[in-house]
């Protein structure tokens, strides 16, 4: 009789997993008011909600400044054009992220470099930021990637030194904070995304926060077709060459919502992975990222599981997840690939020519092809069962390890 459910066994997990996003009668009055009110729209700029809402998150992570966007993608664009690059300029990107931090430099006519990841926490290696500086480079843009915050320290210490513009990409890191000091405060602009898989939602949106003067007034701009934020209409217009970015007041209502909530769930969040990371370091064959103690919140966007092939007699991590996955365990595996690697760079549409055909990081193509199992964050917003039904699946499998292999 096998006991794995790949093999016709009984599954470790049946019940369902959290499920994402969640909301409660907070979303509905907030929604219900813009609606009655009849002013749903992101003019002037900003609006009632969205100003309300901008206030408060990038308060919430210590900056002074929030603007609003359709987007991280859009966030990041206006970032790095509010940074001052120009075309043919470079940002160092980290190897592993999801392919719009890069494509948000490049589609501007900024050319992506990008920098092998650390092997502990998958984030930049800020080892090897200082050798991919050119007299092109201009700005370092790392990403808080799953649930660990880049070596922030490291990073702010070579761009003071080398001058260069530093713009987190925080779209998997609302609620996390670094010695302290919130993400995206740390550098010099913070960009999140609020598309639906997200820490917050409200179906698509993002948030560019910073604590400069200059940078914000420019964001502004940016977001809001080119205008300065006044309330001078005639003023205002054509001074930036800028995009329409704003928010309506419907997704500004919702994130007021999910704003309140996020404290409790980070909280929750962070005890589930406490225990995860201390379950995990009692079976052989898998670990969790490093955890820096620098960093107050253990958790993020996505918790890894990182699977070691080799301690598993050479069964693939593909092979591996399969069998997990059938326990019941909600998981992905090559959740990002390294960007370099996307066919999209040949497109046409890049404003500048670009060619990885030689890069080559090693540590994110291992992360990404052999050791990433990528748990969703909401997975880790249940109970503590839930994160020991995880557990009790890898080790279910590692006790019946003959049953994956054959
Ligand atoms: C790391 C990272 N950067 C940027 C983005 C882009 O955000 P959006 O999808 O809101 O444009 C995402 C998410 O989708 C992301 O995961």
């Amino acid at each position: 009789m096998p006991a794995l459910a790949i093999r016709g066994g009984t599954p470790i997990r049946t019940a369902p997993w959290p499920s994402w996003p969640q909301h409660d009668e907070r979303e509905l009055a907030n929604l219900t008011r813009v609606l009655e009110s009849g002013n749903w729209g992101g003019f002037p700029s900003p609006n009632v909600m969205a100003g309300e809402f901008a206030e408060r998150f990038a308060a919430y992570h210590g900056a002074k400044f929030g603007i609003c966007t359709t987007g991280g993608t859009t966030a990041l664009e206006v970032a790095l054009r509010a940074a001052g690059l120009e075309r043919g300029d470079e940002v160092l990107v980290p190897a592993l992220t999801f392919y719009a931090t890069a494509f948000a430099a490049l589609i501007q006519g900024f050319k992506p470099v990008f920098v092998d990841i650390d092997p502990d926490t998958w984030c930049i290696d800020a080892s090897k930021i200082e050798a991919a500086i050119t007299p092109d480079t201009r700005a370092i843009l790392p990403v808080h990637l799953g649930s660990r915050m880049a070596d922030m320290d490291r990073i702010t210490e070579i761009s003071r030194a080398r001058g260069l513009k530093v713009i987190e990409d925080c779209a998997h890191m609302h609620g996390g904070f670094w010695r302290g000091k919130g993400a995206g405060t740390l550098g010099d602009i913070g960009c999140f995304s609020f598309q639906s898989s997200k820490l917050m939602t409200c179906g698509e949106g993002g948030i560019i926060i910073t604590n400069d003067e200059a940078l914000e007034e420019q964001c502004h701009g940016y977001v809001n077709s080119g205008r300065v934020k006044t309330t001078d209409r005639q003023a205002s217009e054509g001074t930036l060459l800028g995009w329409n970015y704003r928010i309506t007041e419907f997704q500004a209502a919702v994130l007021l919502a999910q704003l309140e909530r996020l404290p409790e769930q980070v909280e929750r969040r962070n005890a589930n992975v406490a225990r995860f990371d201390e379950r995990v370091a009692q079976i052989d064959g898998v670990s969790t990222l490093r955890h820096d103690d620098r960093q107050a919140t253990r958790s993020g966007y996505g918790i890894i599981l990182r699977y070691d092939e080799q301690a598993w007699g050479g069964i693939s991590r593909d092979r591996f997840a399969r069998a997990l996955h059938a326990e019941g365990i909600h998981l992905y595996t090559s959740f990002y690939t390294p960007v370099y690697k996307t066919p999209l760079f040949a497109w046409r549409d890049a404003p500048i020519e670009v060619d990885y055909s030689q890069t080559h990081c090693p540590v994110a193509e291992r992360a990404s092809y052999h050791e990433m199992i990528w748990l969703p964050h909401e997975v880790f917003l249940g109970t503590t069962k839930d994160v020991d039904d995880i557990c009790d699946a890898v080790e279910k499998l590692r006790l019946h390890i003959d049953e994956i292999s054959n």
